[in-house]
């Protein structure tokens, strides 16, 4: 033990006394007496058959409890766990690193300044090593004694194994009332539209194969919580799948992350979805916005008569409060995300005046072409304003409220 030796203050050889001192020993570096000698090194552990996947943010004080019940229902099977966390600032990624010390199939996977359930699943699903992967949340709701028997039907041919919260037999008292109803409906919806044959494709608990992801990963959406029935609508119809129910517990400890997101995530997808990627919920939130500026030209175009003003100069300021409500009202609804601030409004207003001045003239141009087309009044207007919607639409997306990139 030449460190500890060094350590304990032996006093150093004569002429040795400005020579380098022992580097501090490392708390995670085995000491060197502590390796095996070379030639002697045990036979790498043979890969595992079951990875699994465990988005975290802020769950530190679930980690130990969470590992030693896995480490219970696992105990006839290979498996690793990769957990991925945002970078919790309650330091989850340590305390998975204190475990991971402990038992080396636990590894951490720490994501800096980015956020989001269901891109965490998608990387910590591409990065596992066994052809099986099972989602879970790390806060100790999901049954994990429920492993096992979704492994096995895995193994009698499942792609997909749902652990299910509603099919006879499940339990969600742990549900408020309203997300209950929202959950159950929301699934109906799915089941209809998109043909998600399961009854809880909201679950964050689940298996698949690993391969299907690989298949599937550049369809998949990376942003909100939907992860599960954007691969069941991504796949299509020909997989397999199984479902188990179990009861869903209540949260150990912290909080959740998600409450309404949940199913206005689950509109937007099977609005997407449905319309083969047409027709988005921010779209409609716009087209919504848009609805509204409309009555609110009449408004004040009417206030401006009111007032005595001449027509063109009424319906010129009328048009100029429009577009200024409907700029205000989209930076802080539609592009809530993205939204402007400070200085960078003005730009961004600027930029709104300009682009919705075009697609009004697309819109007169295009509702006149067909006006001479159809030589009906409505739908020469309707296809005129739809065109100036579209157009608005498109054009701030890409200019105003931009990516960010
Ligand atoms: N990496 C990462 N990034 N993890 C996250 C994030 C995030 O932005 N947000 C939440 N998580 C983790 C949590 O730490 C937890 O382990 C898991 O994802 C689920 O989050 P909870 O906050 O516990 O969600 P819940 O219990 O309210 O919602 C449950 O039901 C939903 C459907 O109703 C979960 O099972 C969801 O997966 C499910 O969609
Ligand atoms: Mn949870």
């Amino acid at each position: 033990m030449p460190f500890s030796d060094a350590a304990a203050g032996r006093s150093p050889p004569p002429g040795a006394a400005m020579s380098a001192q022992p580097p501090a020993a490392n708390a995670e570096l085995p000491a060197p007496a502590d390796r095996p000698p070379a030639g002697a090194a045990p036979a790498p552990a043979p890969a595992p058959e079951l990875t699994l996947v465990i988005p975290t943010f802020n769950e530190a004080g679930n980690i130990a409890p969470l590992i030693a019940r896995l480490q219970t229902a696992l105990a006839g099977l290979r498996w690793e766990a990769i957990f991925v966390d945002d970078n919790s600032p309650d330091g989850t990624a340590d305390a998975l690193r204190e475990a991971g010390r402990r038992d080396s199939r636990i590894r951490c996977i720490r994501r800096i300044g980015r956020r989001g359930l269901a891109g965490a699943c998608i990387e910590g699903i591409l990065a596992a090593q066994a052809p099986v992967a099972a989602v879970m949340d790390a806060d100790l709701q999901h049954d994990e004694t429920l492993l096992p028997r979704m492994f096995a039907a895995m193994g009698d041919g499942a792609d997909v194994v749902v652990a299910t919260r509603y099919a006879p037999g499940g339990e969600a008292s742990s549900f408020g009332a309203l997300r209950g109803f929202g959950s159950r409906f929301a699934n109906g919806l799915a089941h209809r539209l998109l043909g998600v044959r399961s009854s809880d494709p909201m679950s964050g608990f689940f298996m698949l194969r690993r391969e299907l992801v690989e298949r599937l990963a550049p369809k998949l959406s990376s942003e909100g919580f939907k992860i599960l029935l954007d691969i069941l609508a991504t796949a299509g119809r020909d997989v397999r799948v199984e479902e188990l129910t179990y009861t869903f517990g209540v949260r150990h400890s912290g909080e959740s992350k998600l409450q309404m997101r949940v199913l206005v995530d689950f509109a937007g997808l099977i609005l997407a979805k449905a319309t083969g990627g047409a027709v988005s919920l921010r779209f409609l939130s716009f087209a919504a916005v848009g609805a509204l500026g409309l009555g609110v030209h009449l408004l004040a175009l009417r206030l401006g008569l009111g007032f005595g003003a001449r027509f063109e100069v009424a319906q010129a300021v009328a048009t100029l409060v429009a577009m200024t409500f409907n700029f205000f009202l989209n930076n802080a609804t539609t592009y809530r995300d993205r939204r402007l601030r400070g200085w960078a409004i003005l730009p961004g207003l600027a930029g709104f005046y300009a682009i919705c001045g075009l697609g009004a003239a697309a819109n007169v141009g295009v509702a006149g072409w067909m006006f001479y087309q159809t030589s009906r009044w409505w739908v020469a207007g309707v296809a005129g304003a739809c065109i100036g919607a579209v157009w608005n639409y498109g054009v701030s997306k890409a200019l105003v409220w931009r990516e960010p990139s």
